[in-house]
């Protein structure tokens, strides 16, 4: 049977499927779940320096294509998250992912997960509607260089840099980014809509992040240009529902994947279904493993010169 283990820098996993930041991931029960249920890995909700309510509602709508969301990143802060987290058996396998508004914010909090006794850490440079934070951050590519190359210097930490879709250059980000240890490609896109009876916009905020299957798209040309670029560990995530969507990205560059808004609808048991499904793939198609096929698409040339 072919291997679906893979590896993201040094990182290795048994599978290539990981639970994404933000759904289903607020406590340590819940996290748990995901890794029972066979997540190669998991990745917390995005954790900032304090508590934050979030947004009023409604902060979540369904669209026809996918879901709306403003949460807000709302979190427990990054006190209370260590506290919670104390005794956590699977430190190893979950990928803390925070966000802040300055290197400082950045170093402090990766060197409070270090502490806890974390090893890998999400940089959250790209949530599209908090002000001050997120993608307005994520967009400065030389704070992003900064945050990073501080907290390469001051911790032992693993690090992804998760980089926002909302910007027409994603190549200059992911060059200030490159001291990362790997890319995840993409976050939400930035979008709106609109109630036409009661003429009201679906989100209490009017702007959040559009998510599901809409904006597979636009995350494998950002997978697929990114790996092109740079032939940098890239984790891809958006709009990915079943295993024929992760080998979509595995082809164009990807050694790992993150689904969210899928786990909504399919539940716990997605996880193994996409593993089923991309371990039958390999074997149907005469590969051994995992590894073969990850960015076939850019490397063999036949995509060069287009
Ligand atoms: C309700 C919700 C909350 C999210 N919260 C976060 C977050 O806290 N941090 C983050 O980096 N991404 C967050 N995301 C983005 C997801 O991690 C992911 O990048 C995005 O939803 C695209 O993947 P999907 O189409 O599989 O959902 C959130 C997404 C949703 C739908």
């Amino acid at each position: 049977m072919a291997s679906i283990s893979t590896k993201v820098g040094n990182f290795s996993l048994d599978n290539p499927v990981i639970l994404a930041s933000g759904i289903l991931d607020e406590t340590s029960g819940s996290i748990l779940r995901s890794i029972r249920s066979g997540a190669g890995a998991v990745v917390t909700k995005s954790i900032g320096m304090k508590e934050r309510k979030g947004y009023p509602t409604p902060v979540i709508s369904e669209i026809s294509t996918g879901l709306l969301n403003a949460v807000g990143l709302s979190n427990p802060g990054i006190d209370n998250f260590i506290e919670e987290f104390k005794n956590f058996p699977e430190k190893k396998r979950t990928i803390v992912s925070i966000f802040g508004g300055s290197v400082e914010d950045f170093v402090t909090l990766a060197r409070k997960v270090e502490g806890a006794g974390f090893d890998k850490i999400e940089l959250n440079l790209s949530c599209p509607h908090v002000q001050g934070v997120g993608s307005e951050v994520g967009q400065d590519a030389d704070l992003v260089e900064s945050i990073i190359t501080e907290i390469k210097e001051r911790t032992n930490l693993h690090i992804w840099a998760k980089l926002t879709p909302n910007v027409t250059d994603i190549i200059s980000l992911a060059k200030a980014s490159e001291k990362a240890d790997a890319y995840v490609l993409i976050n939400t896109l930035r979008a709106t809509g609109v109630e036409i009876y009661s003429r009201k916009f679906v989100l209490a905020n009017i702007v959040g992040g559009y998510s599901g299957p809409g904006i597979k798209p636009v995350a494998l040309r950002a997978v697929y240009d990114v790996y092109k670029e740079t032939g940098k560990d890239i984790v891809g995530v958006g709009g990915i529902t079943n295993w024929q969507d992760a080998i979509e990205f595995f082809l164009v560059g990807a050694r790992a994947i993150q689904i969210g808004t899928a786990l909504l609808y399919e539940d716990y048991p997605i996880y193994k279904k996409i593993n089923n499904g991309i371990t039958q793939y390999l074997d149907s198609e005469g590969f051994s493993g995992l590894d073969e096929i990850v960015g076939v698409m850019v490397n063999d040339g036949t995509l060069q010169g287009h």
